[in-house]
């Protein structure tokens, strides 16, 4: 992986947004894959303040929670709308969740790894990663080739995740979420991390052995992977 240590979020985000604007340049209607939480926000700001033209933009988005009612405003399809597709101009119709077609779960997972086959594959995929070293919600223990499907999120990431809702007990427990292997079949990666917390996620996946017990190590077996991190997340990196 190329590894650019930033001095702040802020700078993540606007390098974030050169990849993205170079890639709409030559591909109007290239493929982006969409993280949530707190992570990428500084790159959407950075392509907010760009004001590309990305209507023809198609989006995926890495997972989703189950069991929260429709239009709840932590679901991801939710806050995608809010934090991407609106301020950023896309075409909402172009913007897919995972179990979005409200088919029954178990076929849920087959049915977005089509949709994603069918659209060409994802050009640049942005990631977060999680204290668990989960990336999409694959924690520890998650197969190197696994697709979407469903998961039961760890109890860490559940309480990291309370801050969205009014308590821990609304946290949902499961997701659905794509896989390793449907990660790894994107032509770039996008990787962010920021803050202290992240330390140890981010240097067992750049430099510890490849392991299902550090989904994130995963990157490792992508020849296109760009991680940007500030000083805190990049502390514990040899
Ligand atoms: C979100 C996702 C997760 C987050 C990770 C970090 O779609 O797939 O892997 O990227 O949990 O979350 P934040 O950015 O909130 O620290």
């Amino acid at each position: 992986a190329e590894v650019v240590i930033v001095g702040s979020a802020d700078e993540a985000g606007e390098l974030g947004a050169e990849l993205v604007q170079r890639l709409v340049a030559a591909r109007p209607d290239a493929v982006l894959g969409l993280a949530t939480g707190s992570t990428p926000l500084p790159l959407w700001q950075a392509l907010i303040r760009r004001r590309l033209d990305l209507s023809r933009v198609r989006g995926f988005a890495l997972d989703e929670y189950i069991g929260l009612p429709t239009g709840h405003p932590e679901s991801y399809r939710a806050v995608i709308a809010r934090e991407v597709v609106e301020p950023l101009g896309l075409t909402p119709e172009l913007v897919r969740v995972p179990g979005d077609d409200g088919g029954p779960l178990e076929l849920a997972g087959a049915a977005y790894e089509r949709a994603i086959a069918e659209a060409g594959g994802v050009d640049l995929q942005v990631l977060g990663i999680g204290r668990t070293g989960h990336i999409g919600f694959n924690e520890p223990g998650s197969s190197l080739a696994s697709t979407t499907r469903v998961k039961t999120l760890t109890e860490q990431t559940r309480v990291d995740n309370a801050r969205f809702f009014p308590s821990l007990d609304e946290v949902p427990r499961h997701c659905l979420t794509q896989g390793l292997g449907t990660i790894l079949r994107a032509r770039h990666l996008l990787l962010f991390a920021f803050g202290e917390a992240k330390a140890s996620a981010i240097a067992g996946a750049v430099e510890g052995p490849v392991t299902a017990s550090l989904p994130g190590s995963a990157i490792q077996l992508h020849p296109l992977v760009t991680v940007i991190v500030d000083e805190a997340a990049a502390s514990q990196l040899r």
